[in-house]
């Protein structure tokens, strides 16, 4: 066929259409070639060495045997068995005793932040800032004390303050001087504070004591945050005439924290009495 070629010389693979139509021989360049069958020799050595090819039970090993699943569960287990030292070391420990040893207290807060997640930040906010009749955990003021065995003692046994309502005891324009007292930050300058039993509660300086979680009425800091739209004063007084947690007062304001010892275990109370603790208020 060559010698008929009527277009010698021009590399054509002499199949010719309609008279002048034909195919050219124009190879792809060799670089070109040699990548294309390097990859082809990849491919081949990749499904001889690793998992590939669906089979009726599942895939091809590969020679290796090497795994996704197989990688992962290495690294759980590697996670695993970190955890593990830490864990084991915190079960025979006190709360105060993990406190205190930084790598164990760090391994703390960032495993507990789960634990607070799912058991305390929908009152007390994700952060420990608190919500409105919700004490703030990530200060230095504290209702029932500060110290990380009060934490972790409100965390497993639930605190509930009470304090009587006093809208029979005192009048309207009592509770406004008291209340406008309280707003100074000086309870005891109004002589009701002693003369009407507010110091049993609140102390003879108007302080507050851990034991009955009364508040500190004297530091400008306060556990019942106005409404909205309600001033600082009318907040006050509302505390003062309803009382809080006062079963014979149905408008009392109420302030339970529950308990957690059944719902978790001794070690996740102490985790969180640390994390806690480590808001940055702890005593
Ligand atoms: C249902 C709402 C609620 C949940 C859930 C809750 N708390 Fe409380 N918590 C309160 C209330 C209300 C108080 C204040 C009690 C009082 O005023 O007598 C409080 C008080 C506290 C206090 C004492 C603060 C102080 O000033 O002394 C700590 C500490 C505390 N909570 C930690 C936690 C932790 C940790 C969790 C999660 C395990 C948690 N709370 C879950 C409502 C809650
Ligand atoms: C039986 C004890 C008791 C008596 C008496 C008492 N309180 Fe209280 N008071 C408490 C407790 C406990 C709290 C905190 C309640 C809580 O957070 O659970 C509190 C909270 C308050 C608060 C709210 C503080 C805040 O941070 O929001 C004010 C204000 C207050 N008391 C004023 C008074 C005044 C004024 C008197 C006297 C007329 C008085 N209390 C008498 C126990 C008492």
């Amino acid at each position: 066929m060559a010698e008929n070629n009527p277009f010698p010389g021009e590399n054509n693979t002499g199949h010719i259409w309609d008279d002048n139509l034909r195919e050219l021989s124009n190879p792809p360049p060799r670089w070109w070639m040699i990548a294309f069958w390097a990859s082809v020799l990849w491919w081949v050595a990749y499904g001889v060495l690793y998992p590939m090819w669906p089979t009726l039970s599942g895939n091809t090993k590969g020679v290796m045997g090497w795994s996704q699943m197989q990688e992962y569960e290495k690294g759980v287990a590697e996670v695993e068995s970190v955890r593990a030292q830490f864990e084991t070391q915190i079960e025979g420990m006190s709360a105060a005793e993990v406190l205190a040893n930084p790598g164990l207290s760090e391994y703390t807060v960032a495993s507990a932040k789960v634990l607070f997640g799912d058991n305390c930040a929908a009152c007390h906010g994700s952060g420990g800032q608190g919500n409105a009749g919700f004490p703030v955990l990530a200060d230095d003021d504290w209702l029932y004390g500060g110290t990380i065995e009060n934490i972790e003692q409100t965390i497993s046994m639930g605190r509930k303050g009470i304090m009587t309502a006093h809208g029979k005891i005192l009048s309207d324009g009592e509770i406004d001087t008291m209340s406008k007292a309280i707003e100074a930050g000086n309870p005891t300058s109004d002589p009701n504070f002693t003369q009407k039993g507010c110091i049993a509660c609140h102390g003879m300086d108007g302080k507050g004591m851990a034991v009955l979680g009364s508040a500190n009425l004297t530091d400008g800091i306060y556990r019942f945050m106005p409404a909205e739209g309600e001033s600082l004063l009318d907040s006050i007084k509302y505390t003062i005439k309803y009382g809080v947690n006062d079963v014979t007062e149905p408008k009392s304001r109420e302030a339970v924290m529950p308990a957690f010892g059944e719902r978790l275990s001794k070690d996740d109370i102490k985790k969180l009495a640390v994390y806690v603790h480590k808001f940055g208020g702890g005593q």
